[in-house]
């Protein structure tokens, strides 16, 4: 779904042109130049690319459609074609969307498109990224956005929505804290929008403020927690595994897979070092869930005995007979957030489909995870899974048959 190379090379590509066409000018073409890099930065840190491109499609030419519990939502094309993208839209118009999620002509956007979080980018920066989407190649698709059913269809509703959920911007630094700190909270609320899948949602679908970034469930995948809790958060986590695993989709701890797979892809391994840095001392320093640790399952559970059988017939010789893996190609089981979370449905997802892991420039060689669920009844991935949350000093609640066969059923 994401083209992170892609973009990366239109970007350089179109800059290159931009000052070889403008090269009479060169004094303007820097300083344009610097504004077009910063305006490509820009969709890097805010992942255009990941929600309006296609799998196989033109970049920036409309996206796969999201599933919402509201209804489906596809992103529109947003090149510069005249009659199928935003050719029409004025400056104003872009910073009425990125600020307030009012399109041209006063049209209310959907949350889908994260405005509540690009609401937190400076107007320099909008401009920037305003000025490279000129110089994205128009491509004519035309996308019907709104698939909703009513009445989540009528964009006015809108308006109450963010009377509940909206926050208007600019970013407000903590002065008590570090520069790197506050770049960091700023990549993160802001631009990175990493709370729209990481925090738990309200009712209407908007982040719950005093649950942030402990985990939620998206598209049948589970976001886990990402603050300092020692427990199910990255409190174990050092900031270096932090930046490997949002550089290259892999550190010591766990490999990524799914959406985060595909944010890594576009996005964060094309960040610099620096506000990936940045952003790692800011999830750190945020407290979290602080949920009591429950007491493990005991080893002569019949459960236990039956999922360690299971185990050693079918995933140690990849994660070890101590769940340990095999550092930066097989994630270990031990120790991990992921294994021991609240909500188990990514875990029978990878066990019953498999997964394919990131690839990045800065690490090329996806591993992958095959699927099992071919040769495993529910009740036997129940209990592998409640093995491997409660081996190895993990404990985490057991999982259950019934939960798994849902999960199945979902991917049929
Ligand atoms: C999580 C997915 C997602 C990401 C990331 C995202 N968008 Fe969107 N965007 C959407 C969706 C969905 C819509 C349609 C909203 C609607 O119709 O109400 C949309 C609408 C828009 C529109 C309005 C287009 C129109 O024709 O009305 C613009 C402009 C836009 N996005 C720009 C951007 C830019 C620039 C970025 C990167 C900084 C971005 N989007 C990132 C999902 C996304
Ligand atoms: C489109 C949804 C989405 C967005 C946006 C997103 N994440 Fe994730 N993230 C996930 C999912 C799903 C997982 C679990 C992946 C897995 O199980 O392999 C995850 C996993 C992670 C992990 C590993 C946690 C663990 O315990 O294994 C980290 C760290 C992380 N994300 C950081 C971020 C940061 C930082 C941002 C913002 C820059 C972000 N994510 C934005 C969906 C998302
Ligand atoms: C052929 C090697 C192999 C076998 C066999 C295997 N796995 Fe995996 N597993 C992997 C790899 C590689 C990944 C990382 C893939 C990714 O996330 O992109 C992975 C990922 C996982 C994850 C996700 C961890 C995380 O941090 O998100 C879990 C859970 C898991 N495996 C459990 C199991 C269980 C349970 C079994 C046996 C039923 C098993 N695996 C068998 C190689 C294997």
């Amino acid at each position: 779904m994401r083209h992170g190379g892609l973009l990366r090379f239109a970007g350089w590509a179109v800059i290159g042109l931009f000052l070889a066409v403008s090269a009479p000018a060169r004094a303007d073409g820097l300083v344009q130049a610097d504004v077009l890099y910063n305006g490509y930065y820009q969709s890097v840190l805010g992942d255009c690319s990941g929600c309006h491109t296609k799998a196989g499609g033109a970049l920036l030419a409309g996206g796969d459609p999201i599933e919402t519990p509201f209804g489906t939502i596809v992103p529109p094309n947003i090149t510069p074609d005249v009659e199928t993208g935003i050719g029409r839209w004025s400056l104003e118009d872009f910073r009425g969307a990125m600020h307030r999620g009012i399109g041209r002509g006063g049209k209310r956007l959907y949350p889908a498109m994260p405005y509540p979080y690009y609401a937190l980018m400076p107007q320099r920066d909008v401009d920037a990224l305003w000025t490279w989407l000129q110089t994205v190649p128009p491509v004519s698709n035309a996308v019907e956005a709104n698939l909703l059913p009513f009445p989540f269809n009528e964009r006015e509703a809108m308006a109450g929505w963010n009377e509940i959920n909206f926050r208007p911007g600019p970013f407000q630094r903590d002065p008590d804290r570090s520069d790197q700190w506050n770049r960091g909270a700023y990549l993160v609320r802001g631009p990175g929008h990493c709370a729209a899948c990481h925090s738990p949602k309200n009712v209407t679908g908007g982040d719950v403020a005093d649950r942030y970034l402990q985990g939620a469930l998206l598209q049948g995948w589970f976001a886990p927690e990402i603050t300092g809790d020692a427990w199910r958060g990255l409190g174990g986590w050092s900031e270096e595994e932090i930046v490997a695993y949002l550089a290259t989709g892999t550190s010591g701890r766990a490999v990524a897979s799914g959406p985060m797979r595909e944010v890594i892809e576009a996005s964060t391994s094309k960040m610099k070092n620096d506000d990936l840095r940045a952003i790692a001392t800011y999830l750190k320093s945020l407290a979290g869930s602080d949920g009591a640790r429950p007491t493990p399952v005991a080893a002569d559970n019949p459960r236990m005995v039956a999922g360690g059988a299971v185990y050693r017939d079918n995933c140690a010789a990849c994660h070890g007979t101590d769940g340990d893996g095999a550092r930066n190609l097989i994630p270990a089981l031990a120790g991990s957030a992921a294994v021991q979370q609240e909500m188990t449905d990514t875990l029978a997802r990878v066990v019953i489909e498999g997964v394919q892991g990131a690839s990045s420039d800065k690490a090329p060689t996806a591993p992958a995870m095959p699927a099992l669920g071919w040769r495993l009844s529910d009740a036997e991935v129940a209990d592998v899974l409640t093995y491997i949350r409660n081996s190895w000093g993990n404990a985490a609640a057991e999982v259950e048959a019934r939960s798994v066969e849902d999960v199945r059923a979902k991917l049929k």
